[in-house]
């Protein structure tokens, strides 16, 4: 973990604690082993508790499993008291629930694919983000990053309910980016909100289902969790409100 002080942002040389919210998949596991792997104490959430506890365990010493619906406010609160009980006020969220839905076009958008969108990509990060936004801020390396997508460039027929849902956390996270900077007064709080940019997410499990694929422009989650250790080493400055491009 780098030594630098607190000043402009810059993170601290004591251990952080960071939660990754949606730890589930192969990115949950790849994120938290990294961030362990930098000497951060993580906690990682989902909502089923055999799923979490697999996924803490494969990403190894260091991260803790809760499990948590991160789309009920009251559980996200009391997700808030137990990881602070057990590993100290939160520095860090990574926020990893998205999901995916699409259809041929405009028409035949439905309102259960709406539904499940806005509660994976939209409800969980303004929930995280409002339970967790004051801690970040207090902290002097806190951070907060969301995964979105290259199809918001050209938004496509095809996937116009991902696409708003995915724009909606963009503007959200955007704005807490404000609300960091209006923290601390005229100085700004050091803390910072980014977006994460992929086309697609790739695992070696991913890479051994299909192995005639290719996978171009992709994002290996290694790289992801590489791009997210160095939140907490880059000066805030250089962070809060940017779209940081991980794709092709
Ligand atoms: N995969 C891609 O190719 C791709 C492309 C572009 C952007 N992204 C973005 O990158 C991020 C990571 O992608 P991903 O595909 O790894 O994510 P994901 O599979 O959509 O979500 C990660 C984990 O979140 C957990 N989760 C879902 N709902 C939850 C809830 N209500 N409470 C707590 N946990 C919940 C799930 O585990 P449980 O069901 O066990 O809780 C899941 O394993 C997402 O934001 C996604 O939109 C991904």
């Amino acid at each position: 973990m780098s030594s630098a002080g607190p000043a402009g942002g810059a993170p601290s040389a004591r251990p952080l604690t960071v939660l990754v919210a949606g730890g589930s998949g192969a990115s949950g596991i790849a994120v938290a082993r990294a961030l362990a792997a930098a000497g951060h104490r993580v906690a990682t959430a989902g909502s089923d508790q055999a799923r979490i506890t697999e996924a803490a365990r494969k990403a190894g010493d260091g991260v803790s499993p809760f499990a948590c619906d991160l789309a009920v406010l009251a559980d996200v609160r009391r997700l808030r008291d137990d990881v602070t009980g057990a590993l100290g006020a939160v520095d860090g969220v990574i926020h990893l629930v998205g999901g995916w839905r699409g259809a041929k076009g405009i028409a035949d958008q439905s309102d259960d694919d709406w539904d499940f969108l806005e509660r994976g990509a939209i409800t969980t990060l303004r929930n995280v983000s409002r339970v967790f936004f004051d801690d970040i801020a207090a902290s002097t390396s806190g951070r907060f990053a969301m995964v979105s997508s290259t199809a918001l460039d050209q938004p496509a027929a095809a996937v116009a309910s991902y696409v708003a849902a995915k724009a909606a956390a963009e503007t959200w996270t955007m704005a807490m980016a404000d609300g960091f900077r209006q923290a601390s007064g005229s100085s700004g709080s050091p803390a910072a909100a980014t977006i994460l940019v992929v086309k697609a997410l790739v695992d070696d499990d991913l890479r051994r289902a299909h192995p005639q694929r290719k996978f171009p422009g992709t994002t290996d989650v290694t790289d992801l969790a590489a791009a997210v250790v160095r939140l907490f080493t880059t000066p805030s400055a250089e962070l809060n409100g940017a779209r940081l491009r991980l794709a092709d």
